[in-house]
């Protein structure tokens, strides 16, 4: 089994390169300091304010994986990777006690006091203006963390999949959170060792879809 210790980590390019999206991983567990590792990258993240509005279900035991496969049009990536770290993103996190946010960031010293007078402010009127699109703001943060574990985890020499096939009331039944109206799922992403290797699907050339300073011209490369 891989551990921790035998990784030579790769370069986030080498990373980004390398990374495909796994369908088959193997049973093999992931060392729990590899878990941790994943887990302080992956909130590492940056995200709106600061405010952190992901949370983070990781599904290890073997019936909760079962359900979230059901959850999920049964796929088997669930079932067979031993984590699947579901990213789900609070729409309220912004009107919640700002205090232990505020409070690190002074602890740090990245923040002085007149940013964290202005923070205490600003964020819940921020929150407040976003009406209908607290729930895509919420999102945001959390995809942005996902991205930060997969990255992460093709470095330390474990693979992952992306996965938006699942229904949103069913995975929040398997994580508990049924009764949470502003908890919003963002995406699954299961974290394992790969069974069998994939080959890049490939991209659109960048004048499909990269352009220089207006839609309508596009990047050449
Ligand atoms: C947001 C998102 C959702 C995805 N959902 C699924 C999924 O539910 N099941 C799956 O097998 N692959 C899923 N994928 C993987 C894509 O099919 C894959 O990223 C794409 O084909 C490109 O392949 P690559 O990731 O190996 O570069 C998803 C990818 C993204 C970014």
């Amino acid at each position: 089994m891989t551990t921790i210790t035998q990784i030579q980590p790769l370069d986030v390019p080498s990373a980004i390169v390398q990374r495909r999206s796994i369908k088959t991983f193997k049973s093999d567990p992931i060392a729990p300091e590899l878990l941790k590792q994943l887990v302080e990258l992956t909130v590492a993240a940056p995200s709106s304010f600061n405010v952190q509005s992901w949370r983070i279900v990781l599904v290890q035991d073997e019936a909760q994986r079962a359900a979230l496969a059901a959850a999920s049009w049964n796929q088997k990536q669930i079932v067979q990777a031993p984590v699947t770290f579901v990213f789900a993103a609070d729409a309220t996190a912004g009107e919640q006690d700002l205090t232990p946010i505020l409070e690190k960031a002074q602890e740090t010293g990245a923040w002085n006091e007149a940013t964290v007078g202005y923070f205490k402010n600003a964020v819940p009127q921020f929150q407040a203006g976003l009406g209908d699109k607290r729930r895509e703001y919420a999102i945001k943060d959390a995809i942005i963390a996902a991205t930060h574990l997969v990255l992460a985890a093709e470095s330390l020499g474990l693979s992952t999949c992306f996965m938006n096939g699942w229904i949103e009331d069913q995975v929040k039944a398997v994580i508990g959170a049924t009764d949470n109206p502003d908890l919003a799922i963002a995406v699954l992403v299961p974290v394992g060792y790969a069974a069998e290797p994939r080959l890049n699907p490939g991209r659109l050339p960048y004048d499909y879809n990269v352009f220089v300073d207006n839609i309508n011209n596009p990047y050449q490369g």
